[in-house]
C-alpha cells in the first residue's frame, strides 16, 4: 500500500489535490470511502481534536485501518488541528498517518518553536508519519458563522513560510490565503463564495517547497479551487459543507418516515446527501467533472495510471 507522502507527489505530479475531510460518525466515514471508492481516488479522512475525542482516537484508526486493508484502498488518517503536543502523540500512536499542529494562534516565533518540538517527538515514533505546521489567522470553527471576520490582514507571506518550513522540518504547510474556516449564512445559501489569492499560493509554493494544504475549503469558489490546485495546493480540508449536508440528510430522513426509529432506515439519507457533496468536491479536486457518473471509474483509472507513470 502507498504511502500518504507517496501520494501526495502523485497527485502533484497529475496536477490534482487529495481531498480531505473531517468525519465525527460512521455515517461521515461511510460517505466519504464509498465516494472516494466510487471514484477511485485517494483520501484523507481528517479528525480534529473534539472529533477524535467524540469517537474514540484509537477507534477511528481501527475504523480506517480496516477501511484501507479489506479494500486495498489508499485511505488515510489525519489528526487535524492538534493543539498540544500530548493529543500529537497520542493519535501517532494509534497510527495516524499525519498530524497538522496547529499551534497558529502563538506569535511565529512561538509557534515555530513548539512546531519544531512536535516534528520531532512525531519522527520519533514513527519516522513516516507527516506534520504539518500552519501559520497566518484563518479563524476557527467548521460551523455557520452569523459574522465573517476580515482576515486579510494576517495572509501567510513567502518569507514566512519559506522561514517557517526551514526552521521546524515540517511535511506540509497550510498557509493562509484568503481561505477562512466555517461558512457565513449566505454562503450556505449559495449567495457568496470564498475568493483565494492565487499569485500568493504560486509565490508560497515557490518559496516552500512542500506540499500546501488549503484548510477552509467549504464554500469556496470552484474556479478559485482549480487554480489554487495548478499553483501549487495538494490537499484541500472541506468539513462545514458536511456538516450541513449531514443535518440535511437527517432532516430529510426523519421527514421521509415519521414514526421509524430504526437508525440504519434513517441514517442513508445522511449518507447520501453528505455523499453527494464529497463525491461534486473530489471531482473537482481530480478533474474528473466533466465525466458522466458511470465513466467516473474509467476516468479515475486514467489519472491514476498516468500518476502512475510519472
Ligand atoms: O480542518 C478542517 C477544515 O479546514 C475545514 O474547513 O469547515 O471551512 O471546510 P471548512
Ligand atoms: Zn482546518
Amino acid at each position: 500500500m502507498r504511502e500518504l507522502r507517496n501520494t501526495l507527489e502523485l497527485a502533484r505530479n497529475a496536477g490534482v489535490a487529495v481531498g480531505h475531510f473531517n468525519v465525527s460518525d460512521l455515517v461521515v466515514l461511510k460517505a466519504v470511502f464509498c465516494s472516494a471508492q466510487e471514484l477511485q481516488v485517494p483520501v484523507l479522512v481528517g479528525a480534529s481534536e473534539g472529533e477524535r475525542e467524540f469517537m474514540g482516537v484509537r477507534q477511528i484508526a481501527a475504523l480506517v485501518k480496516s477501511l484501507r486493508e479489506e479494500f486495498d484502498f489508499p485511505v488515510f488518517l489525519n489528526a487535524d488541528h492538534t493543539h498540544n503536543m500530548e493529543s500529537a502523540i497520542v493519535a501517532a500512536k494509534a497510527g495516524f498517518d499525519s498530524v497538522v499542529f496547529d499551534a497558529s494562534a502563538l506569535p511565529f516565533e512561538q509557534n515555530a518553536r513548539q512546531t519544531r518540538e512536535a516534528v520531532e517527538a512525531l519522527k520519533a515514533i514513527n519516522p513516516a508519519i507527516l506534520v504539518e505546521g500552519e501559520i497566518g489567522n484563518i479563524g476557527t470553527g467548521s460551523e455557520i458563522h452569523e459574522l465573517s471576520p476580515d482576515l486579510s490582514k494576517y495572509l501567510t507571506t513567502p518569507a514566512e513560510a519559506k522561514q517557517f518550513v526551514n526552521f521546524t522540518g515540517v511535511d506540509v504547510l497550510a498557509p493562509a490565503v484568503g481561505n477562512m474556516h466555517g461558512m457565513s449564512r449566505k454562503m450556505v445559501e449559495g449567495e457568496k463564495r470564498k475568493r483565494l489569492d492565487i499569485e500568493r499560493v504560486s509565490q508560497i509554493k515557490a518559496a516552500a517547497l512542500v506540499p500546501l494544504t488549503l484548510h477552509g475549503g467549504s464554500g469556496t469558489d470552484d474556479e478559485d479551487l482549480r487554480q489554487a490546485i495548478a499553483a501549487g495546493i495538494s490537499i484541500i480540508h472541506i468539513n462545514t459543507e458536511l456538516r450541513v449536508a449531514w443535518r440535511n440528510g437527517l432532516e430529510a430522513g426523519l421527514t421521509a418516515q415519521p414514526g421509524q426509529v430504526v437508525p440504519y432506515n434513517i441514517l442513508p439519507f445522511a449518507v447520501e446527501s453528505v455523499g453527494q457533496v464529497v463525491r461534486a468536491r473530489l471531482r473537482l479536486f481530480n478533474h474528473l467533472e466533466d465525466v458522466p457518473a458511470e465513466a467516473s471509474n474509467r476516468a479515475a483509472s486514467r489519472v491514476r495510471e498516468q500518476q502512475a507513470v510519472s
